[in-house]
């Protein structure tokens, strides 16, 4: 059985009598949950006694003209996937249990990898997402949380707000869960039309043109990712780039050693995202 939580009053009581048994993993989610929210909770049930995961679309993190409203909202099938997973606990609060003075509240504000790449695009959006995964983590108090690799640069953004805060948590990412044809796993995925679903393969098809010709170096591997964009012009890129993974920062031409590529592109009017780790000049320095 899965219990509702829906106050923080409430939350804070119900696991404060459960942190006697063990440990306590937290999944942080906005809901309509998919199979890639769900490997998160299997490895929640690896890692910890107690499995917490809170589904709440959290209007900080998105810009004005963003699609806050239209987000998908899932509950009850959302809550039937966590029953079966065999969660504990999901806290759902309100926007106004979580913002009851409003947004224009405290917040955390990420360093200088928040500014690059997403946070360039959608501007104070990891503000919001580190202020709400804060608030979680004081609410719910997880001895771990797992965060998915899908969202590389928010996986690195909270590990670094918990290391540079001091906060007494274990952030786990896990690996993208794809579906067969190697689109990534996205809530915002059934927003697509069938035309744009075949569309949204360019992104990992992208990804997996620069990874194969990272013997090449940084340019050439950038080369060959717009070249599989320029071939779709309904697709509309955001930016595709590499970044060194240990200091997430974007690498110059030069650059050799491990980097992980990130990608966002627009089909229709859905925006999606994805990464794959590279080697960047790999094989001849072996
Ligand atoms: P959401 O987009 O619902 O994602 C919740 C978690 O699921 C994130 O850690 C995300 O990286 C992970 N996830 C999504 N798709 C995945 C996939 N295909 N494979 C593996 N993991 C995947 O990310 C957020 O919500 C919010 O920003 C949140 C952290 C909850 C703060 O509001």
């Amino acid at each position: 059985m899965t219990t509702v939580l829906n106050t923080i009053a409430e939350t804070r009581d119900a696991l404060g009598a459960r942190r006697a048994n063990g440990r306590i993993a937290l999944v942080p989610t906005m809901g309509a949950l998919h199979e890639g929210h769900l490997s998160l909770v299997e490895r929640a049930r690896e890692l910890a006694d107690t499995v917490v995961v809170s589904i709440f679309v959290n209007k900080l993190q998105f810009g004005p003209g963003e699609d806050f409203d239209r987000y998908p909202r899932t509950f009850d099938d959302d809550l039937r996937k966590l029953e079966d997973a065999g969660v504990d606990y999901c806290f759902a609060p309100s926007t106004e249990e979580m913002y009851p003075r409003g947004l224009k509240q405290t917040r955390v504000i990420g360093g200088p990898a928040a500014g690059i790449l997403e946070g360039a695009h959608r501007l104070s959006h990891f503000d919001g997402v580190l202020t709400v995964v804060a608030k979680l983590f004081n609410i719910v108090r997880p001895d771990v949380a797992v965060f998915g690799e899908k969202d590389a640069q928010q996986l690195f953004l909270v590990q670094r707000m918990v290391a540079d805060l001091d906060m007494e948590v274990e952030v786990v990412g896990a690996p993208i869960v794809r579906e067969a044809d190697g689109l990534a796993r996205s809530s915002r995925n059934r927003y697509l039309s069938e035309q744009e679903r075949a569309l949204a393969l360019t992104l990992s098809r992208a990804l997996q043109a620069a990874a194969s010709s990272g013997d090449l170096g940084i340019r050439e591997m950038l080369a060959q990712a717009q070249g599989v964009f320029s071939l779709e012009p309904h697709v509309s890129l955001d930016y595709f780039s590499i970044v060194e993974p240990t200091a997430f920062t974007l690498v110059g031409d030069d650059y050799r050693g491990p980097g992980l590529a990130l990608v966002a592109a627009r089909v229709g009017s859905t925006r999606l995202i994805d990464n794959l780790p590279v080697v960047v000049g790999g094989h001849e320095r072996a």
